[in-house]
């Protein structure tokens, strides 16, 4: 897969490999700092990334020589998981979350997914809307679990996307 960004800098979008972990994770933990407020510590590290991998892919973005997003994406029965889209926060707000979206669904798509699902959590008020413009609709609710200690009660919200 390649695709170029309308600023002529060049955005290249591949399937990681193992040797990708460290990066991922560290992209991870970068983009996830905007759930401090509710939430202590990183969301990830290299091995739990390393775990994904043996269940699951990750599809980065590579932008200037370093990895400037990612997304999970997971086979669950007729389905996909999607989870941790990472955008590098120097770059948000400039396509590449979207880019990686398209991806994701051309992905599961071409696997013979039915539909995509994912969850937010409640307190990031802006993801519904985020999520909405691709196509997803809230299905449902499920508990955030409670050893992971939010600072606010918050629950997820389930979210999917039907692949014609
Ligand atoms: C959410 C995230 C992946 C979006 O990636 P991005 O590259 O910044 O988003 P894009 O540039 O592709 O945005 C696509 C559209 O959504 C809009 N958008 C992006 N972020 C938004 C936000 N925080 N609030 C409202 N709209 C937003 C953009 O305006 C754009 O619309 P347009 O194409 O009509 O202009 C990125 O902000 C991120 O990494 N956040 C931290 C991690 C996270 O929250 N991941 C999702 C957890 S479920």
């Amino acid at each position: 897969m390649r695709h170029e960004s309308p600023k002529e800098n060049e955005v290249w979008l591949r399937v990681a490999h193992p040797e990708d972990a460290d990066a991922i994770a560290r992209l991870v933990n970068q983009a996830f700092q905007v759930e401090r407020f509710f939430i202590e510590g990183d969301r990830t590290n290299p091995g739990a990334v390393r775990e994904l991998l043996g269940k699951g892919k990750f599809l980065v973005a590579e932008q200037a020589g370093a990895l400037a997003g990612c997304v999970y994406l997971e086979p669950r029965g007729d389905r996909c998981y999607l989870g941790l889209l990472s955008v590098d926060p120097e770059r948000q707000r400039s396509g590449l979350g979207r880019l990686l979206m398209g991806a994701a669904e051309e992905d599961c798509r071409a696997a013979g997914a039915r539909g995509i699902d994912l969850q937010i959590v409640s307190l990031r008020a802006e993801l519904p809307g985020y999520y909405r413009q691709l196509g997803y609709e809230i299905i449902g609710t499920a508990p955030f679990p409670e050893h992971a200690q939010p600072k606010q009660p918050c629950y997820f919200i389930k979210m999917s996307k039907e692949l014609g």
